[in-house]
């Protein structure tokens, strides 16, 4: 059966924003799931100063759903301080994206496990103590 994707999901799919590499990023977190097996890297370039996030960039291995919460997230959390990304939930790119499928809410999980791999990257890089991520059971 096909699953019923927004407008919104198709388009960052079909034409992710952010997709690649950063060299010598600031952060580097990766997210992965073990029961599909999507994979995600983030790549985060900070401003040292005002500690915002100037540049994104992601690779994922994964499904439509896990490359459109992954170009969705990264246009949220870009321009962002590193404090507003760790807060940005996976609902909310759900949300941004008009809703997932039920059974791919979880591939937006990987969106917010794999930014905050790679802000705990950040901290950890700058003398900050690293915060305890939060498992979703799905
Ligand atoms: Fe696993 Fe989408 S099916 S991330």
């Amino acid at each position: 059966m096909a699953l019923d994707y927004s407008a919104k999901v198709m388009d960052h799919f079909m034409n992710p924003r952010n997709v690649g590499e950063i060299a010598n990023a600031d952060g580097v977190g990766e997210a992965g799931n073990p029961k599909c097996g999507d994979i995600m890297k983030i790549y985060l370039k900070v401003n040292d100063d005002t500690k915002i996030i100037e540049d994104v960039k992601f690779k994922t291995f994964g499904c439509a759903s896990a490359i459109a919460s992954s170009s969705m997230a990264t246009e949220m959390i870009k321009g962002k301080t590193v404090q507003e990304a760790w807060d940005l939930t996976n609902s909310a790119v759900a949300e941004a994206l008009d809703g997932l499928p039920p059974i791919k809410m979880h591939c937006s999980v990987l969106a917010e496990e794999a930014i905050h791999t790679a802000l705990n990257d950040y901290r950890a890089k700058h003398g900050m103590d690293v915060i305890p991520l939060e498992h979703h059971e799905d």
